[in-house]
């Protein structure tokens, strides 16, 4: 019997996307996999199950997918009372929460994917996401911004293009950077890292220095310390006057994200602008007073948003940049029509949650 994957509908708040699309499906019948998609789960990514079925997937109802299916394909953890024993789960799973939850499967966990590896890259959710958050953070603040973001020339005269500065050149920073550009506006970015200031560079946006530099191990940056912490905000609260829009992206994994836009930062900017904070979560972000899902004005009427998850916003096109991930992930494990898990591989090492005796 060929190995079945089952794709459930996700069930978390205001989440829209889907772990495969019909173009994966395709892709995995190819391979000699049958495929199991729960009844709608494609429905907020614009994908009919009339669509799955002409890829090739059949269409059940939740308690069979989980049931049949030896892999389990999400974007979130599942409804874990559901997973049965030898099942594969593939999926954002938060390992640190809860582990026990997972105990009965073999759970590969896409944050533990080891991302400076080029052949990982093909599976990596976590830049497939931010990509297409940072695309999502520029086009949320041209749409909240009062203004334009191009330069237009009118009968009535010209107007000026918006300035836009993005903190953070890393994936969803450099997606920013080049959707304002694409606006129109005039994008400038910021990085401690000089690596990450070439990239900016090279989209074409102008280099903020602001004379702190910050490089981490593995391609990451460091935590400042309070003193070079205490010199950024403050050189940022001067920089950051003479911008309409701010789009900050800045993180160091493992800590809270560094706080970039203090109060002061904010009370000087001009009322109407306004700031996108991609970094905010349950511990702050990189704004003063941003809070995921969260829309503030403050007294001198900036506009502060705190994203939220970005990309179940985009569905469509986060939905396939994941399921192309996952599909890159399938084939990388799948030999002969079995899986083959082995620990000391990098890749699968650093996706395992915990290990289990390879399934088939
Ligand atoms: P990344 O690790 O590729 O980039 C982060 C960048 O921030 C790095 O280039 C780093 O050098 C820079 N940085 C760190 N500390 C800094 C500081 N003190 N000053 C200036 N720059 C600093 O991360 P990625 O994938 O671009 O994600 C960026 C942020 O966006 C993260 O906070 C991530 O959690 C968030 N995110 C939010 C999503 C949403 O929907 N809300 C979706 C995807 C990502």
């Amino acid at each position: 019997m060929n190995t079945l994957i089952g794709c459930p509908a996700e069930t978390e708040w205001h989440e829209n996307r889907v772990a495969l699309t019909p173009e994966v499906v395709t892709r995995l019948r190819r391979s000699g996999l049958d495929v199991l998609v729960e009844t709608g789960a494609g429905r907020s990514a614009c994908f009919a199950d009339e669509a799955y079925v002409a890829a090739g997937a059949r269409i059940a109802v939740r308690t069979e997918v989980f049931a049949q299916a030896d892999i389990l394909t999400v974007i979130h953890r599942p409804d874990c009372e559901r997973l049965r024993s030898g099942q594969l789960v593939i999926g954002l799973l938060n390992p640190d929460h809860a582990p026990e939850e997972l105990e009965a499967v073999t759970a590969l966990s896409f944050e533990g994917l080891p991302r400076t590896l080029s052949r990982a890259q093909a599976m990596d959710v976590l830049t497939s996401q931010a990509n297409v958050a940072g695309y999502k953070a520029a086009v949320l603040a041209a749409d909240t911004f009062g203004g334009f973001f191009p330069m237009m020339m009118t009968a009535a005269g010209t107007v000026r293009p918006a300035k836009v500065l993005v903190l953070g050149g890393g994936v969803a920073g450099l997606q920013a950077i080049g959707t304002a550009r694409r606006l129109g506006a005039l994008v400038t970015g910021y990085d401690v890292r000089a690596a990450a200031r070439a990239d900016i560079a090279s989209t074409g946006a102008a280099v903020l220095d602001l004379d702190v530099t910050a490089e981490g191990e593995g391609g990451y940056a460091r935590t400042l310390t309070a003193d070079e912490q205490a010199a950024q905000q403050r050189a940022m609260a001067d920089a950051i006057r003479d911008f309409d829009v701010v789009i900050t992206t800045a993180q160091v994994p493992g800590h809270r994200p560094p706080l970039l836009v203090p109060d002061a930062a904010l009370a000087g900017m001009a009322p109407g602008s306004v700031v996108v904070d991609l970094a905010a979560g349950p511990l702050g972000g990189n704004v003063a007073g941003s809070v995921p899902d969260g829309r503030t004005e403050t007294g001198n009427g900036v506009v502060v948003l705190g994203a939220g998850n970005l990309p179940a916003q985009v569905p469509r096109a986060a939905s396939s940049a994941w399921a192309r991930n996952v599909a890159a992930l399938l084939e990388y494990l799948i030999h002969d029509g079995s899986v083959v898990l082995d620990p000391d591989d990098e890749i699968t090492g650093g996706l395992l949650v915990r290990s289990k005796e390879a399934v088939s």
